[in-house]
């Protein structure tokens, strides 16, 4: 019984001689991990497991630069990057002495430590709109803690939030904009169960890279505290979108609603400074998170002075913004988040080598696809890159069809696996600083390969 759910009895998994000898090939080189899965189901809950279109999920032993090994010792190149929190690849070596330090001076006390402020000190420098700084644990929090000072702030409750999104995990994110009919006004829609009623009233579901978006804003602008968007979606990096980032800056300014820019992924990834630095965006708050934890877990939030204070109270506020945890601020985030933050600082030329990789990655796929009259295509914002598959545009994720090519795609991140590239499935890929010109062309020639085998297959 346990094995017919390993060996992918999913009846939408296609059948094909090439991609029945990939997966064979999966099996017999990832005996472990099937083991493991084995013992795994029947106890821990794992929600990765449907994002790795695999015969079964493999899991991680270690991982140095931009490569990581399995339990059955199975070396791939990454593109998952801890969900994009490694810019620096995996185990860099001066996070890695970071984290050894703090590890021999103890590494939880609950109360503030002196690994703090080296850190509040480089995220004031680096992010343009950092007037003030509050570390919390994840960006789910940092994105709840910004909505509740933004609420409080402004006096207004609602929360404007666009299709494509992804701001964490909290309720307040729950209700997600959803295409309604033929009207370019989304309506909102739970993405889980267990979100109150109450939400929806909470939540102004935006248009991504739609003007009627600007309209709803105006109209909403007495109930909308704050309207959150990413510099550029991890859901569907898109490099022309600096038109309809300033026109929603504007129109919020306009509006007296605030402006968040959650640069969980874009910051210390799209530049040094975020999306602030590259599109010249001036939030009025900011979370960040991920990369600037050095691959450990952390959240940011970061922002105007006036907006910062409703956490202290010292402006009058009473109660003040509650914000706090057991493990906030802990030294071994701090020392690692310094630490990488440090490197990224003195190192300004990841960023072009990052974004050359990404465009010359993309470039060659697509160029690829084109030669060979294939239907979809890939589009990147420096390291972050995306595949559609499906041949026309995408403006916003109203125009990602749901599923055109599902069993091309199944068959595509299988055989890349099995080549020696971690495409997960789950669609958000990311290059690191430690992704060389060697392994970006080893990836141009795997990606090459995998779509022929899928072609070959009948299945593209
Ligand atoms: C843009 C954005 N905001 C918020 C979050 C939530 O961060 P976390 O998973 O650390 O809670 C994520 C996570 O991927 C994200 O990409």
């Amino acid at each position: 019984m346990r094995h017919e759910t390993m060996q992918n009895s999913d009846p939408s998994t296609p059948s094909t001689p090439r991609l029945d000898a990939a997966k064979a090939d999966m099996m017999a080189k990832t005996a472990r991990c099937q083991a493991m899965t084995e013992d795994r189901e029947a106890l821990l809950f794992s929600g990765m497991r449907a994002n790795l279109l695999m015969p079964h999920p493999i899991y991680i032993a270690s991982g140095d630069g931009a490569h990581i090994t399995d339990i059955d010792g199975n070396e791939y190149i990454d593109t998952v990057m801890g969900f994009g929190a490694c810019v620096l690849g995996h185990r860099h070596p001066d996070v890695a002495r970071a984290i050894q330090r703090v590890s021999g001076a103890g590494w939880h006390f609950g109360i503030h430590s002196h690994e703090q402020m080296p850190l509040a000190e480089m995220l004031h420098e680096a992010i343009p709109c950092a007037e003030r700084i509050l570390f919390c644990n994840t960006g789910s929090e940092a994105t709840a803690y910004a909505m509740r000072a933004a609420r409080t702030f402004a006096g207004k409750e609602k929360v404007g939030i666009f299709d494509g999104y992804w701001h964490g995990m909290h309720d307040y994110c729950m209700v997600t904009p959803a295409r309604d009919g033929t009207n370019t006004r989304p309506k909102g829609q739970d993405i889980s169960a267990g979100v109150p009623k109450a939400i929806h009233d909470l939540t102004v579901p935006l248009a991504y890279r739609n003007r009627v978006s600007l309209d709803i804003i105006r109209e909403k602008k007495d109930e909308l505290a704050v309207v959150l968007i990413e510099p550029v979606q991890h859901s569907n990096p898109q490099p022309d979108v600096v038109d309809f980032l300033r026109e929603v800056q504007d129109v919020c300014r306009e509006c007296g609603v605030l402006f968040l820019l959650d640069e969980m992924v874009t910051g210390f990834r799209i530049a040094y400074g975020g999306g602030q630095e590259r599109f010249g965006l001036t939030p009025d708050l900011a979370t960040l998170g991920k990369a600037c934890g050095g691959g450990l877990p952390i959240g940011v939030v970061a922002g105007r002075e006036d907006i910062m204070r409703t956490f202290v109270g010292d402006d009058g506020t009473t109660p003040p913004v509650f914000a706090g945890g057991t493990f906030t601020g802990n030294p071994m985030s701090m020392a690692a988040g310094a630490a990488s933050v440090a490197y990224m600082r003195d190192h300004r030329e990841i960023y072009g080598h990052m974004e050359e990789q990404g465009n010359r990655l993309t470039a060659a796929f697509n160029s690829h696809c084109t030669q060979h009259n294939m239907p979809l295509h890939m589009s990147n914002v420096g390291s972050m890159f995306h595949i559609y598959f499906q041949g026309n545009p995408v403006y916003s994720s109203f125009d990602i069809d749901e599923q055109p090519l599902a069993a091309a795609k199944q068959a595509f991140c299988l055989h890349a696996l099995n080549l020696g590239v971690l495409i997960s499935g789950g669609d958000k890929y990311y290059l690191s600083a430690a992704h060389t010109a060697e392994h970006v062309d080893r990836m141009i020639d795997i990606f090459t390969e995998t779509l022929s085998l899928v072609r070959e297959d009948g299945l593209l």
